[in-house]
C-alpha cells in the first residue's frame, strides 16, 4: 500500500486508519451478510442496525434529550443554510445572525431570500480574526443564528452566545461537531456536515428540538420540511448508506477513545502546542487573536507571500499535505480535527522549527 501521510485538509478530512480498515473489511461483505456495506438495501435489516446503531451512538455521545430529533440528511451545511430559515422564520417575522466568517455570510444570504435578517453583529472590519464580545439583537427574533468554528479564519466560539431568553439558538458547527462536549439543551438546531469530524461528505447531521419541527410550515417541498425527515426516520428517501456507515465507525472510535471529553482534552492539548510555538515564533505567527482562536483550523502566516509558499512546498515533499491557507486569509491552515493523529502535529511543529531556523 502506498505510505499514507499527514494530511492536515479542512475537509474532507483524515479518517482513523482503523475506521478504514474496518470499512475495507466490510466493502466486500457487511459482517457475515455476503453483501458489501455499499450494495445493502436501505430498507433491508442488515443496513437499519447500522442506522439505528448510528443514531443511537449520537444521543449517547452528545447526551442528546429525548425532545429533540436527530435527523441524518444530504445536502450539506449548504441547504441548511436555506432549510432553517424556510422552516423556523415565519412571514414577517426576523432571523438574527452573527457573522464571523464566509460561511456565516453564506447563511445570511440564503436567509434573506427568505425573509428579514438582522446582523446582530460581525468582525468583517479585520477580516474576521476575531469573535465579537458585543451583540446586539433584534427585539424578538424567530432564531438566532451562529457558527461556532470559522474553518476559514480559525476562529471558534469559546462558548454558545446567549440569545435573549427564549429565542432558538441555531447553530452551523460543521467545523467543530462533537469535538468538545455540547449542552444541547442551550439550541434550538445544531447542524454539520459530517466530512470534518464525523466522517465522509455527502451526509448532514442534523439535532433539532422536536416542537421547531412541528412548528414548521407545512406547504414547503416535502424533502425541504425536517417534519418529513423526523417522521420516517431520516429514511423518507434513500439515505447516503455509506455515509451513515462510517459516522457509526467513527462515533464508536470517538467513544472509545473516551467521548467528547477525551476529545476535547486531545484537541485542546495539542492546537495549545502549535498556537504556543506560534506565539513565540520569529517567522511564523497564527492570524487569529487570542481568546478567538480555533482549535479545529489553525491559521498562520509568515507575512510573506513568496515564504509561505516555500514553507508549503517544502512540507508538502516532507508529507505535510493540504496546510495551504483559504486564499482569503493566505498563509497556511492546520486543519487538526478529531481524528487527527497527534503525531502530525508534533511532525508540522518540527517542520516550522526548521524551517525559520533556515529564514527567520
Ligand atoms: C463552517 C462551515 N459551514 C458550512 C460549510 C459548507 O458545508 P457543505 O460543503 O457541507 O455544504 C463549511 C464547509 O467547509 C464550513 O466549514
Amino acid at each position: 500500500m502506498t505510505r499514507r501521510i499527514f494530511n492536515f485538509s479542512a475537509g474532507p478530512a483524515c479518517l482513523p486508519e482503523s475506521v478504514l480498515e474496518e470499512a475495507r473489511e466490510n466493502l466486500l461483505s457487511l459482517g457475515t451478510t455476503g453483501i458489501g456495506i455499499l450494495e445493502h438495501s436501505h430498507r433491508g435489516k442488515a443496513f437499519l442496525a447500522v442506522h439505528e446503531e448510528a443514531l443511537a451512538l449520537c444521543r449517547e455521545l452528545a447526551g442528546i434529550p429525548a425532545d429533540y430529533d436527530v435527523l441524518l440528511l444530504q445536502g450539506g451545511a449548504s441547504l441548511q443554510f436555506s432549510m432553517v430559515p424556510m422552516n423556523l422564520l415565519p412571514p414577517g417575522g426576523t432571523s438574527d445572525y452573527l457573522v464571523t466568517g464566509v460561511w456565516s455570510q453564506k447563511a445570511v444570504i440564503e436567509a434573506q431570500r427568505v425573509g428579514r435578517v438582522h446582523e446582530v453583529c460581525s468582525s468583517a472590519d479585520r477580516n474576521f480574526c476575531y469573535i465579537p464580545a458585543q451583540a446586539r439583537y433584534s427585539p424578538a427574533p424567530a432564531y438566532a443564528h451562529f457558527t461556532s468554528n470559522n474553518t476559514i479564519f480559525g476562529t471558534q466560539f469559546a462558548t454558545e452566545p446567549t440569545p435573549p431568553a427564549g429565542v432558538p439558538l441555531v447553530c452551523d458547527a460543521s467545523s467543530d461537531i462533537f469535538s468538545r462536549p455540547l449542552d444541547i439543551a442551550k439550541y434550538g438546531v445544531i447542524y454539520a456536515g459530517a466530512q470534518k469530524n464525523l466522517g465522509p461528505s455527502g451526509l448532514t447531521l442534523v439535532i433539532i428540538r422536536k416542537d421547531l419541527v412541528a412548528a414548521g410550515p407545512k406547504d414547503l417541498p416535502t424533502m425541504l420540511q425536517y417534519r418529513t425527515h423526523a417522521a420516517e426516520n431520516s429514511l423518507y428517501n434513500t439515505p447516503p448508506t455509506f455515509g451513515i456507515y462510517i459516522l457509526g465507525l467513527m462515533l464508536k472510535w470517538i467513544k472509545a477513545q473516551g467521548g467528547l471529553g477525551a476529545m476535547a482534552r486531545q484537541n485542546s492539548e495539542r492546537a495549545g502546542r502549535l498556537y504556543a510555538y506560534l506565539d513565540q515564533s520569529r517567522l511564523f505567527r497564527a492570524t487569529a487573536e487570542p481568546g478567538s482562536r480555533s482549535l479545529m483550523n489553525v491559521t498562520f502566516v509568515t507575512g510573506r507571500s513568496e515564504l509561505d509558499e516555500q514553507f508549503l512546498k517544502e512540507a508538502t515533499k516532507g508529507g505535510l499535505d493540504g496546510l495551504k491557507g483559504h486564499r482569503s486569509v493566505g498563509g497556511m491552515r492546520a486543519s487538526l480535527y478529531n481524528a487527527f493523529p497527534t503525531a502530525g502535529v508534533d511532525a508540522l511543529i518540527a517542520a516550522l522549527r526548521d524551517f525559520e531556523s533556515r529564514h527567520a
